[in-house]
C-alpha cells in the first residue's frame, strides 16, 4: 500500500515536472543591446554628452540600450583643468551621477592626450615641471572619481598614424618616452580599482601602429608597469572592417590584457541609402562577432547615441550616419545586426536581413506586343527599414515569364516567387526596389499577373 502510494506520488511528481516544462516558455532572446551583451558576459556602451541629456529621447535611448557610459568630452583636460590647479568636474560629475543611477559602468576618457589640452600645458618646457603637472592632473582627476570608474583611458593616441613612431606631442617632446608609463603609475596610485587602458585609433587590425602598441604593452607587462587593457577606437569607414581584427585583438589578449572596442562608428558618405546601410550593418556585425570570438574582448562602446549628434560630420565633411540610431532615434539596420550578433532579437523593429518588415508593392506593364509584354514590380518599404523582400506573381493561363532582371525568380506551376538579387534587398524606410520581366503569352493576353509581397 505504502509502496503503491510512493509510486503514485512519484508518478504525480513526474507528471507535474512534465507539465511545468511544457508550461514554461523558452527564455525570450534579449531585446536590448545591454541585455544581449550581458548574456554574453560583455558590456555595451555609448559615448554621451551632458549637453544632450535634457533631450528625452536621447536620455531614454541611452538608458534603455547601454550599460556603460563614456563622457564624450567632459573628462578631457581642457574641461577638467582649464588653468593650472583649477579643477572643474561639474559636467563630468553630472554624467557620472546619471550613469550610477542607471547602473552603468563608466569609462574615464581621457587623462593624457595631445588634443583638447589647455594652452598652459603646451607652454611648459621643463621636464620636471611637465611631469609634475601631468602627475598632478592625474592624481586630482582620477582621485576625484576614484571608485566610480570601471576603466580609464589613461593615455590616448600616443603614436603617429601610419607608423610605429611616437606622436610629437608636448609630453613626448618634453618628458620623453617615459611619459606613458609615468601616467599609468600615477593613475594606478590615484584609483587602484580602475582598469587602466591605452587607447588609440587605427590599431583595430595589424599594422605598424598596432605593432608599436603591442610592443609597448608587452614591455609594460614584462617590467610590471600597470596596464590592464587596450582600447581599439574603431572609427571605421564603410566596408573596411580589418579582416584581421579578431587576430589583432587576440594577440593583445594573449599578452594578458583585456581588449575594449572604445569608440566604434562606421561612417559613410551622406546621404545614406539602403545599400550603404546594409553594408554598415554587416560591418557592425563583423566587429561584434570578432569581439565575441575573443574572450578578453569585454567591452564594446559606440561613439555616440544617435547620428544626430555624431562627431563625424564635423570632422569628416560629407560623411556621417555612422551610429546605431538615426537622427530620429530610429533603430538602423546596424542596430539589429549588432543585437543579433550578440544573440538578441528585437521583434518590434524590422530592418535586419531576416527580420520581417512591412512592404507594399505595385505592378505596371511597361511594354506590350501581340504575344507578350514586359512588366515591372516595385516594392516599397513602410515606416521601418526592411532587410529583404519577397514578391509572388501568379501568372494567367498560358502566360510564362521568359526573362527577369533585378530579381531572383523560382517557379512552381504558374506561381513565380521573386527574391532580391542582393544589392536591392535592403530598403531604408520609404525606399523602394524594382524588378522587371518579360512574359510570353497567348495572342492578345496581356492580363496583369496577381501580385502579393512580404518581408523578408
Ligand atoms: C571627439 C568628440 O566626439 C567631439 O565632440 C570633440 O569635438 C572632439 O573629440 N578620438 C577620441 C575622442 O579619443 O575623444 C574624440 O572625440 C574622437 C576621436
Amino acid at each position: 500500500m505504502r509502496r503503491a502510494l510512493i509510486a503514485l506520488l512519484g508518478a504525480g511528481a513526474l507528471l507535474l515536472a512534465a507539465l511545468v516544462a511544457v508550461a514554461l516558455p523558452a527564455a525570450a532572446a534579449p531585446g536590448t543591446l545591454k541585455e544581449a551583451a550581458a548574456a554574453k558576459g560583455r558590456v555595451f556602451g555609448a559615448a554621451a554628452a551632458q549637453s544632450h541629456m535634457g533631450e528625452a529621447a536621447y536620455a531614454s535611448t541611452l538608458d534603455r540600450e547601454f550599460n556603460q557610459l563614456t563622457p564624450e568630452n567632459e573628462m578631457k583636460w581642457d574641461t577638467t583643468e582649464p588653468s593650472r590647479d583649477a579643477f572643474n568636474f561639474g559636467p563630468s560629475d553630472q554624467l557620472v551621477a546619471h550613469a550610477q543611477a542607471q547602473g552603468m559602468k563608466i569609462r574615464g576618457h581621457t587623462l593624457v592626450w595631445h588634443n583638447q589640452l589647455p594652452g598652459w600645458v603646451g607652454g611648459i618646457s621643463s621636464r620636471d615641471d611637465l611631469l609634475s603637472a601631468m602627475r598632478g592632473h592625474i592624481a586630482k582627476e582620477a582621485g576625484h572619481f576614484a571608485g566610480k570608474i570601471a576603466y580609464w583611458d589613461v593615455v590616448n593616441e600616443a603614436f603617429q598614424d601610419g607608423s610605429g613612431v611616437r606622436r610629437d606631442s608636448v609630453f613626448q617632446r618634453v618628458i620623453g618616452d617615459g611619459y606613458i608609463e609615468e601616467a599609468f603609475r600615477a593613475a594606478r596610485a590615484a584609483d587602484p580599482a580602475a582598469e587602466l587602458c591605452y587607447n588609440d585609433f587605427n590599431i583595430d587590425g595589424r599594422n605598424s601602429k598596432s605593432d608599436a602598441v603591442y610592443a609597448l604593452v608587452k614591455d609594460f607587462k614584462a617590467r610590471g608597469v600597470p596596464i590592464d587593457c587596450v582600447g581599439l577606437q574603431a572609427h571605421l569607414t564603410l566596408g573596411n572592417v580589418p579582416s584581421d581584427m579578431q587576430a589583432n585583438m587576440q594577440r593583445f589578449a594573449d599578452l594578458g590584457v583585456d581588449v575594449h572596442i572604445t569608440e566604434l562608428d562606421v561612417r559613410m558618405s551622406t546621404p545614406a541609402d539602403g545599400s550603404k546601410l546594409a553594408t554598415q550593418a554587416n560591418d557592425y556585425k563583423k566587429v561584434v562577432s570578432a569581439c565575441l570570438a575573443v574572450s578578453r574582448c569585454t567591452v564594446i562602446t559606440v561613439w555616440g547615441v544617435t547620428d544626430k549628434y555624431s562627431w563625424v560630420p564635423d570632422v569628416f565633411p560629407g560623411q556621417g550616419a555612422a551610429l546605431l540610431f538615426d537622427d530620429n532615434y530610429g533603430k538602423k539596420a546596424a542596430y539589429n545586426a549588432s543585437l543579433e550578433a550578440l544573440g538578441g532579437t528585437d521583434p518590434g523593429d524590422p530592418g535586419d536581413p531576416g527580420d520581417p518588415g512591412t512592404v507594399t508593392c505595385s505592378y505596371a506593364r511597361t511594354a506590350q506586343w501581340d504575344t507578350g509584354f514586359n512588366g515591372q514590380v516595385t516594392i516599397k518599404a513602410g515606416a521601418s527599414a526592411v532587410g529583404s523582400w519577397t514578391a509572388v506573381l501568379t501568372m494567367g493561363s498560358g502566360q510564362q515569364i521568359s526573362g527577369l532582371w533585378n530579381g531572383t525568380p523560382s517557379t512552381s506551376g504558374n506561381v513565380v516567387t521573386v527574391k532580391p538579387v542582393g544589392w536591392n534587398a535592403s530598403l531604408a524606410p520609404g525606399a523602394s526596389a524594382s524588378f522587371g520581366f518579360t512574359v510570353s503569352a497567348p495572342s492578345g493576353n496581356q492580363a496583369a499577373p496577381a501580385l502579393t509581397c512580404s518581408s523578408p
